[in-house]
């Protein structure tokens, strides 16, 4: 087999067999194939894109490119639930505990966040002496033992992606979808749940601008996710604004301690809810959403979730008194109002600004060896839909350098707008993919 035949195939339009298509991922990740070639292949795949088995096989050969990890020993049907990147987005902080409050177990595996989105490590890591750095072993144990663990993307896990993302990332072959799908799922697949919930952001702040397009990737990956043997599911969800009100990892942890008081913004109890009760219902734990709603808002009132929430920041080293006292957590030492200019109404939240407001305050990473400043970052007052008077506070902007908290403020002024016509606040949940 040439790779050189592989390309002029696809050249032309036509279909990839399993075989061929193992060639080629297995032979770029050896090295075998230079990446000349590979990006010709890509770029062909963006022309004439990959049909349902091709972006299977492509998925599948990816995932098995490094170690699968082998949760066989983790007693019962184990949920994971992954974000395709969002601003404000604190729900796996939330939804973790009460899903495995209720029994289930959740083996999730996270990244960092990158570019303008936050990743769920980096909230972790707020809680002092907090790590994901724990072995495999760890990790089947204290799933099996209190339900929840969450560990951090291993070096070994689907290394084709790690390899191929890099190529696509400079090469302008990103952004075609069995691409995409084929890369998140092969680390979802190689990660090893059996139930895997998919939260596909749509609008200003996500990959995915249209909803239509949203849903095109929602449905390639819950179909993936389906042929591969898994219950898939998958949420589309509102990105045209922050998800609650706050971004940044502290003000984010707060956030979330907070919804699991009972107390969450409305959007973001949507979304816990609505990925919390499919991973139920995938494990068999419950056999309608609306029993698996009544349960989850439960584990709410009765404080199981939050107790779940301790005992696990505790078991992976971190100092839980902070989960009860959160006055504890560090704070930035300066903050700043960004200020409605007009009366009228806010219309628009350029979200993926405001993602990059957080990084410029230090909030979020350059470059993946960029650290970050947990303490920063930006709390909301208003969101779409708020009636505003000229000089109402809309956001608080919190910094450790006082350049640095100016240039933010001009920019998230920017980002916002305000209009003079009233307008319809968005639903945050846009739709859902049980069967694709
Ligand atoms: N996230 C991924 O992991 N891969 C993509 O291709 C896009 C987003």
């Amino acid at each position: 087999m040439r790779m050189y035949d592989l390309i002029m195939k696809k050249k032309h339009g036509g279909t990839l067999t399993d075989t061929e298509i193992r060639f080629l991922v297995n032979g770029y990740t050896k090295d075998e194939i230079p990446d000349y070639q590979m990006s010709a292949f890509l770029m062909a795949v963006c022309f004439h894109g990959m049909n349902e088995a091709e972006t299977l096989s492509l998925t599948m050969a990816m995932a098995e490119s490094g170690e699968l990890l082998d949760l066989s020993a983790i007693h019962g049907k184990k949920a994971d639930k992954h974000s395709t990147g969002g601003v404000g987005d604190k729900t796996s902080l939330i939804l973790g505990p009460m899903v495995a409050s209720l029994g289930v177990p959740v083996a999730k595996m996270s990244g960092r966040g990158l570019g303008h989105t936050g990743g769920t490590i980096d909230k972790l890591e707020s809680f002092p002496g907090f790590s994901v750095s724990i072995s495999n072993q760890t990790f089947i144990d204290n799933v099996n033992r209190m339900k929840l663990a969450i560990m951090g993307q291993t070096a070994d896990l689907a290394p084709a992606d790690k390899k191929l993302y890099a190529l696509r990332d400079v090469t302008a072959t990103v952004d075609q979808l069995s691409l995409i799908a084929g890369s998140i799922m092969s680390k979802k697949l190689a990660a090893g749940a059996d139930v895997i919930v998919l939260d596909v952001k749509a609008g200003s702040g996500a990959f995915m601008k249209t909803y239509e397009d949203a849903r095109a990737l929602a449905e390639t990956m819950v179909k993936i996710g389906n042929g591969a043997g898994r219950k898939t599911y998958a949420v589309i969800s509102d990105m045209n604004q922050p998800l609650g009100y706050a971004v940044g990892n502290i003000l984010e942890v707060k956030e979330a301690i907070e919804a699991l008081n009972g107390r969450a913004p409305e959007d973001l109890s949507d979304a816990c809810m609505a990925l919390a009760s499919y991973m139920l219902l995938g494990a068999g734990r419950v056999k309608e959403i609306a029993e698996a709603r009544e349960l989850l808002a439960e584990t709410i009132r009765s404080g199981k979730a939050l107790t779940k929430f301790a005992e696990f920041v505790k078991a992976q080293g971190g100092d839980e008194r902070f989960v009860y006292e959160p006055d504890r957590f560090s704070k930035a030492s300066l903050t700043g109002e960004v200020k409605a200019q007009t009366d009228g109404f806010i219309s628009a939240m350029n979200t993926e600004e405001i993602g990059l407001t957080s990084l410029l305050l230090g909030g979020g990473r350059e470059t993946k060896e960029s650290e970050i400043d947990l303490t920063v970052g930006i709390v909301f007052k208003k969101k779409i839909g708020a009636k505003v008077q000229k000089g109402d506070t809309i956001a608080v902007l919190h910094a450790n350098d006082r350049e640095k908290l100016s240039a933010a403020a001009s920019r998230l002024q920017k980002a916002i707008t305000i209009g003079q016509t009233p307008v319809t606040p968005i639903p945050h949940i846009l739709g859902v993919v049980e069967q694709a």
